[in-house]
């Protein structure tokens, strides 16, 4: 009988451990400790023991009864573990790959320097208004007052489209198309693209950008353009910048002026950079509006008078960035782009 048990037990245990699914460990625990299992009919023999045998062999079947519905128990557990383990395989979703994700971009150094211009126009009272990149000799040279021989007229400085239109060579046109549409008074930017038959080098590229100012109303003065620029100056690059005026020669406004600002190295000390003089670049053109200008654009200049200034945003970028070559701006570098 001892035997048998022993028989049943290793039995028992080879097949728990063979077993594939829970299906078949239940059939085994039918098989063996069922009410017809092998187990039980030992029991129910075990009144054709002698008196002496029977709680031995009474205990011992307890024991391995046990003993099998433990390992049958692990076995349960660990089969249902094994399951788990490979569904949560099988469902698994890897996060960590999203072939979608795009690089966010930032604004481009000259865009932001535009923006920055406007905004402190707009904070003094302009409104930002825009004109084409292709525009009429008319209102490029003719209405601004441009003398038929000046040299900016020139087939080699200028892009012809026909021999009426060009790619603009400033952003002043835009002033006759504000005069012709708005009536005074008129505070308006205007920034954009423009374009010269320029070589490319570390300063001049054929299309370039600028920004152009124009104020008309009753006794506008040059102090109010002067008073104007000198904000928008220390606004821009410091308090502690100064400005010079410098008598200059545009055909659309009359009397002009150049601008040059302090020197950014020393602000105004004398440098190196500024060859000891303590100013730097020219930073704007600018002057009263021509009264032909006025008349041109049906404003009465015996009434209102103004005034306009144009300077160059690549100019200003570099300076505010630190950027040594223009062509940085335009070459769409990423690598370059990325540090600002
Ligand atoms: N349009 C001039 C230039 O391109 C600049 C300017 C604008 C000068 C307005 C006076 C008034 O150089």
């Amino acid at each position: 009988m001892k035997d048998r048990l022993k028989r049943i037990k290793e039995e028992a245990l080879k097949n728990i451990n063979g077993m594939n699914s829970l299906e078949e460990l239940e059939n085994i625990r039918i098989k063996f400790l069922g009410k017809k299992g092998e187990l039980t009919s030992i029991l129910r023999d075990m009144g054709k023991l002698s008196k002496d045998e029977r709680p031995v062999i009474g205990q011992l079947a307890n024991e391995i009864r046990q003993e099998i519905e433990r390992e049958l128990a692990d076995a349960k557990d660990r089969f249902k573990e094994k399951l788990k383990l490979e569904r949560i395989e099988k469902e698994k979703i890897d996060i960590s790959i999203n072939k979608r994700t795009r690089k966010l971009g930032h604004k481009h150094p000259l865009l932001a320097t535009i923006e920055e211009l406007e905004n402190l126009f707009i904070s003094m009272g302009f409104t930002v208004v825009e004109g084409p990149e292709i525009e009429t000799v008319e209102y490029n040279f003719d209405a601004l007052n441009s003398p038929e021989n000046h040299p900016s007229r020139d087939l080699t400085d200028t892009f012809y489209i026909t021999e009426d239109i060009l790619l603009r060579t400033h952003t002043s046109p835009v002033q006759i198309r504000a005069m012709k549409t708005m009536k005074p008074p008129i505070r308006i930017i205007s920034a954009g693209r423009t374009f010269r038959f320029d070589d490319v080098d570390d300063t001049h590229s054929p299309m370039f950008h600028q920004l152009e100012g124009l104020v008309v109303d009753e006794n506008i003065s040059m102090a109010n353009l002067i008073d104007t620029i000198n904000i928008f100056v220390k606004e821009l690059f410091g308090k502690d910048m100064k400005t010079r005026f410098r008598p200059h020669y545009f055909p659309f406004t009359e009397p002009s002026a150049e601008v040059d600002v302090s020197c950014f190295s020393c602000k105004g000390k004398g440098c190196p950079v500024c060859d000891g003089t303590g100013w730097s670049m020219e930073l704007l053109g600018c002057g009263m509006v021509h009264p032909k200008v006025l008349e041109v654009c049906g404003i009465d200049p015996e009434k209102y008078s103004g005034f306009a200034f144009g300077m160059g945003i690549d100019r200003i970028t570099m300076v505010k960035y630190g950027i040594n070559n223009i062509r940085l701006l335009f070459e769409n570098d990423n690598r370059f782009l990325e540090q600002f």
